[in-house]
């Protein structure tokens, strides 16, 4: 079992795109049961919301529902209850580092670094510019399943 924990800011936009995009890959692969998925933001301040509708929306044109999600904080326990916690952008990384006290075991990665084009997702957020983020996320997951399966 391989546990795969995404993080951004908010927990409502681009990781949330992030976990239920990875659940249909593995899912389409026949390889759900080998995997547990969820996603935190590094901020409370969405806590217990859903996922932004623009978001949700852009999930939905591919046929993905993420029906259900609430945004949750990251919390210092989520580093030893998983095996890969993998940021969206550099503030994000940052952020993981300081909330689990650093990275002693090497899981906290970035997304994009599973693709050949390094650096961080695009964030919709001030932009809204949700294709994007779908273009980058995808790209992401495809590359991060290829590095775990392979
Ligand atoms: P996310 O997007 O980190 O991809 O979920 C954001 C959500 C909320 C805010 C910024 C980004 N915010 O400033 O409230």
């Amino acid at each position: 079992m391989t546990k795969l924990l995404f993080v951004c800011l908010g927990n409502i936009c681009r990781s949330p795109m992030a976990e239920f995009v990875m659940r249909d890959l593995v899912e389409r692969e026949g390889l759900g049961d080998r995997f547990e998925i969820a996603s935190a933001g590094t901020s409370s301040e969405e806590y217990g919301n859903p996922v932004y509708p623009p978001a949700r929306r852009k999930l939905a044109e591919h046929h993905i529902s993420c029906a259900g999600k609430t945004a949750r904080p990251l919390r210092a326990e989520d580093y030893q209850r998983w095996d890969l916690l993998i940021g969206m952008d550099e503030s994000n990384l940052r952020n993981m580092r300081r909330i689990c006290g650093g990275d002693p075991e090497g899981k906290i990665h970035a997304l994009m670094d599973y693709t050949d084009r390094p650096g961080e997702v695009a964030d919709p957020w001030y932009t809204g510019n949700f294709e994007a983020t779908w273009q980058d996320v995808s790209e992401g997951c495809r590359g991060l399943l290829r590095s775990l399966v392979k």
